[in-house]
Parts: structure tokens; C-alpha cells; sequence
């Protein structure tokens, strides 16, 4: 994955350098239509030397520069998923992106199926570590400089910026779970027998992405923030089986709050 070819694309269309950039997970991907990013500059993701245009429907990926509660950012509508097929340099090239432009923290936002049977559907979880079950590293290969060989993952999720977010939950009435997300490929959902193993491992979510883009943001030196949404309760939780749909529409039931939330955190945010 060229990044380099990329990053040549886009400085030219580039309005400012972003502080922070934010990945729109299902639920969240109305922001990129907000009244702020209409008025911003957006780079289809097509646009890009070595970024296809994302197969899941609905959604052509891009990048939108904008000013966003009174910050300067870049709001990531779509992401490419290890179950596309894609490697792992491509689902991770934005995070090398915004590395290299000098973007200094990353919010990553997902749906995920919750293992913790204290949550529930349509709950916000903020992630506070995550256990990589994607049978690989986005880091393998030929070391990234200026990036560490072998990177620190002890703070993956800032911290301050969790604090930060129960803050802002705390003030809006909301209440937001934290727990840890464990990633996998998919696409196939899991077995009854998986979730109970990986809440024996420690899980109170899981999902199909963001543990390889927070690998790579923190390997960049980026500040990282996640947040699930809890779209559905893992496979075997409940009697029934899990499908698409209703993890789309606990997302869109859940996305005024989640996008209020996201709202107070990036209002007044420290960089
Ligand atoms: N499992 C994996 N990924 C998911 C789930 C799930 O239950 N819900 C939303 N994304």
C-alpha cells in the first residue's frame, strides 16, 4: 500500500493540517453529511493512488476536512475491513496517513456485539485495551520508522481521553460502559461456544475492526480514543440468531446519542 503516493494526492487539497481525526463507524456515519462537513472539503477515497472504494453498500468512503466543534478535523467515513479481503497495510493506511500529516489523536468509533451481560443493545462503551484475535499484526513487515520495533501497548486507549469521555457522558445524562473490545477477521459472526470463551478471556465486546487501526495509530504516535457501539448481544446471549439488520438499526437508534457524545468530546478537547 503506497501511503506515500496517497499522502502526494491529497496535501494539495488539503484545507489545514487536522488536529484529530475521527473513523465513523455504523452508527455514526451521518456526520459526514452534518451542516460542518458539508461546508468542509471532502476526498473521496477514490481519489486516493491505491484505495478502492469500499464494497460494503451505502457508503463511498472518503475524507472530510473540517472545522468541527471548533476544532480542526478530518472525519473518516468508511474504513477498509480485513474481511474485504484487504491487506493489512490498506485497513491501516488512513492511521499511517495521519501520522505523517501531523494529526496528533485518532477516535475510533465502531458496532460491536457486547459478551458483558450487565450491557445493553443501543448502550456506548468506551474501550479501555483490546485483546487482537485477528491472527496477525498490521505491524509485520519491515519496521515503519520513526515508529519503535517492537511499540508499547500498555495505554493504547488514552487514558485522559477516557476520563474525558465519561466527563462528557456524565454531563450529557448518558451512561457509557467501558470494557475491553476484542477484534477479530469475521465475516462470519461467532459461535455460542467462541463468546464463552472470550468472556472467560476477559471480553465485554466484540467486533471486526479497529484493533489493527489503534496498533498502527499508536505505532504513529497518535492518541487514541475508541468507542463501540453496542449494537446486538453476542451470538448464544440470546435466543435468537444475530443478523446485519438489527445491528443497523440498534446503530441508528443509538446514533443521536452517540453523535452527542462525540460532539462533547472533541468541544474544548486538549491536543
Ligand atoms: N460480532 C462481531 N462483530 C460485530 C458484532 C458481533 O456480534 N456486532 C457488530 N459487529
Amino acid at each position: 500500500m503506497p501511503v506515500s503516493a496517497a499522502l502526494q494526492a491529497l496535501r494539495p487539497r488539503l484545507p489545514f493540517v487536522p488536529d484529530l481525526a475521527i473513523v465513523l463507524g455504523s452508527g455514526l456515519g451521518a456526520l459526514a453529511d452534518s451542516p460542518e462537513a458539508k461546508a468542509g472539503v471532502s476526498v473521496p477515497f477514490t481519489d486516493l493512488p491505491g484505495f478502492p472504494a469500499p464494497t460494503v453498500a451505502g457508503h463511498g468512503g472518503r475524507l472530510v476536512f473540517c472545522e468541527f466543534e471548533g476544532r480542526k478535523v478530518v472525519l473518516q467515513a468508511g474504513r477498509f475491513h480485513f474481511y474485504e479481503g484487504h491487506p493489512m497495510a490498506l485497513v491501516t493506511a488512513p492511521m499511517r496517513i495521519y501520522g505523517r500529516l501531523g494529526v496528533k489523536a485518532v477516535l475510533l468509533t465502531n458496532a460491536a456485539g457486547a459478551l458483558n451481560t450487565a450491557f445493553g443493545v443501543g448502550e456506548l462503551m468506551a474501550l479501555t485495551d483490546h485483546l487482537n484475535f485477528f491472527g496477525t499484526n498490521p505491524l509485520i513487515g519491515p519496521n515503519v520508522a520513526p515508529g519503535p520495533r517492537f511499540p508499547d501497548m500498555t495505554a493504547i486507549y488514552d487514558p485522559a481521553f477516557r476520563a474525558r469521555l465519561q466527563a462528557c457522558a456524565r454531563d450529557l445524562g448518558q451512561t457509557l460502559r467501558e470494557g475491553v473490545y476484542l477484534g477479530l477477521t469475521g465475516p462470519s459472526y461467532e459461535t455460542p461456544a467462541e463468546i464463552r470463551a472470550f468472556r472467560t478471556l476477559g471480553a465485554d465486546a466484540v467486533g471486526m475492526s479497529t484493533v489493527p487501526e489503534a496498533i498502527v495509530a499508536r505505532h504513529e504516535g497518535l492518541r487514541v480514543a475508541g468507542i463501540s457501539c453496542l449494537c446486538n448481544m453476542a451470538a448464544g446471549l440470546l435466543p435468537q440468531p444475530l443478523t446485519h439488520q438489527e445491528v443497523l438499526e440498534a446503530g441508528a437508534a443509538a446514533a443521536d446519542r452517540f453523535e452527542a457524545l462525540v460532539r462533547a468530546f472533541v468541544r474544548g478537547l486538549e491536543l
